[in-house]
Parts: structure tokens; sequence; C-alpha cells
């Protein structure tokens, strides 16, 4: 039996979707239930900022998280594929016209990532004050709470109904199957014979 962490929403849609085509079976949750039991496969439904604990704990065996929460919480699991699901870029954003003066003594950032935001601005030698928020990001630098936001970008469409343009693109993430270590070592066979089947999908 291998758990699975999935992220709630379209991402854990998209993964049972890889599973469905993998293993030619139909793996859907009920309604509100968190846990579905399947086949040789336990998932769990959990918060996408949730999976490291769950996979470095043990509670999931693999997991499926994005790049940039790796980035984010440098979890210590092993990374076994890029799903190329969930591509986005993690950016620097700020008021269209209104691009700050990055020499000024303390620029004020509003992010949910502050591990990423505060080594961004660090390896520019960029003084940075960082606010972390936990959503709605976007609505910080309207209304003077920070000079700048670093934020998840996807469509873009966010940025641009709210008057906001990209000025750096930090990163690059997508959504990657990790393990937990010990399972790693413990359920190699299994977990292996997941990776391959996964990756000979996802790389076609
Ligand atoms: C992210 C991010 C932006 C939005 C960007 O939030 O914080 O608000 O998506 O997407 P777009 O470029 O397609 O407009 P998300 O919806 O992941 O919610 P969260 O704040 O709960 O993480």
């Amino acid at each position: 039996m291998i758990t699975v962490a999935l992220p709630k929403g379209r991402i854990a849609n998209q993964t049972l979707e890889i599973f469905e085509s993998v293993f030619k079976s139909e793996f859907k949750f009920e309604d509100r239930k968190l846990i579905l039991n399947q086949g040789d496969f336990r998932f769990l439904m959990v918060r996408n900022q949730d999976i490291p604990a769950y996979v470095v704990e043990g509670a999931a065996d693999v997991g499926v998280v994005g790049l940039d929460v790796l980035a984010e919480h440098r979890p210590d699991v092993v990374r076994l594929l890029d799903l190329k699901i969930g591509k986005c870029r993690i950016c620097v954003g700020t008021v269209a016209g209104k691009e700050p003066d990055f020499t000024q003594p303390e620029i004020k950032v509003a992010t949910k990532m502050p591990q990423i935001a505060r080594e961004y601005f660090a390896n520019h030698a960029i003084a940075a004050k960082i606010i972390k928020l936990y959503g709605s990001i976007e609505l910080a630098p309207l209304i003077g709470l920070s000079d700048v936001i670093v934020d998840v970008v996807e469509t873009g469409a966010t940025m641009k109904q709210n008057g906001l343009t990209v000025t750096h693109t930090i990163m690059q993430s997508s959504a990657h199957l990790i393990a937990n270590k010990s399972s790693y070592i413990v359920k190699k066979e299994a977990i292996l014979d997941l990776y391959e089947k996964i990756a000979s999908h996802v790389n076609g």
C-alpha cells in the first residue's frame, strides 16, 4: 500500500487523471471525503502548503507538490519526477507604471513565500522588509501595505485585473512527485514501479 498526499484543487484532480490513465481504473474522492482507499493506494486530500509535512513525517509515502513549495520549505525528501502540470511562475510584481526604487533603504515586500522572497532580494543586494500574508497578496501594493509583492502568477489575470505588472520572474514552477526518505528505502520496489509508470505517461 502506498499513501499519496495530493494538494486540494486542480492539481489533485489532474494527478488523479494521470493515475486513472496509468492504472486504468477510476480514482474519485466521494464528495467531502479526505481519504480515498483504492487498490494499492491510499490518497489523502491535503492543503498545498501542508504536503511537505505529510511526506517528511511519513504520514504519506509520496506527495505531489509545487516546486515553489519545495523552494519555500526545503523539506528533506526525495524528489522523484516533474509531473509537468500546475505550471506557474513566482514573480516580483508592482503597481503598473510605478516601479519602486530598489535602492531605497528598505523596500516592503508582501508575500506568502517569505523564504523565496528573502533569498531573492538578498541575492540581489536589495534591503527588503518581508511582510508575510496568507492570500490576496495583490491587494498589498494597491493600498500601500507594501511596495512590491512576490507571488504566484499563472495566467497573469489576477495581477492584470488589479493594475499590477511583473517586474522580475524569480523561478518557474510545476508540480513534482516527492517521496518520504524512509519509504523510498522500505517500499523502494513499489515506489520505483509507480515512478516508472507515471514517468512514462508524463514523458510520453
Ligand atoms: C494564486 C496567486 C494569485 C493567483 C495567480 O493564488 O496568489 O493570486 O493564484 O493566478 P493568475 O495569474 O492565473 O491570476 P491561489 O489561487 O493559488 O490561491 P492561494 O492564495 O489560496 O494560494
